[in-house]
């Protein structure tokens, strides 16, 4: 009886972790958030403002390009963008006000 009850708390205190975790990386991952942080460490963010609503192709060729005058720019990230700032959210349009 013992055992299954630290059974039980063992796989409560587990899917609590797991939880936690899950809900820090979708933070991590918010379009908006990413965007602000991202893109404003090189330059200003306004570069990106005036381009969001650009196609998913025009964005992967705008990540090219800065990586060919030396940015370093994660791929998750570039992949995580290219397919969030085509259709900007009202949370990413927010970070251009
Ligand atoms: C690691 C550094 C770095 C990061 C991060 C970065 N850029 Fe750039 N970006 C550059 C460099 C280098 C250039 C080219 C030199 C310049 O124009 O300042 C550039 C140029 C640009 C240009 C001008 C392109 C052109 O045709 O002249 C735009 C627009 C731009 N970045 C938007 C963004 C956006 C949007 C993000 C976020 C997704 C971003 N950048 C993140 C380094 C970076």
């Amino acid at each position: 009886m013992t055992k299954i009850i630290s059974l039980l708390i063992l796989v409560l205190f587990l899917l609590f972790i797991v939880n936690t975790l899950s809900s820090i990386s979708a933070e991590d991952k918010n379009c908006a958030s990413v965007f602000a942080g991202t893109c404003a460490e090189c330059h200003e963010l306004d570069r990106g403002c005036e381009l969001l609503g650009q196609s998913q192709k025009e964005w992967k060729e705008l990540f090219e390009y800065m990586e060919e005058m030396g940015a370093d720019i994660s791929k998750d990230e570039q992949t995580l963008l290219s397919n969030c700032l085509n259709k900007p959210d009202d949370e990413t349009k927010a970070e251009c006000k």
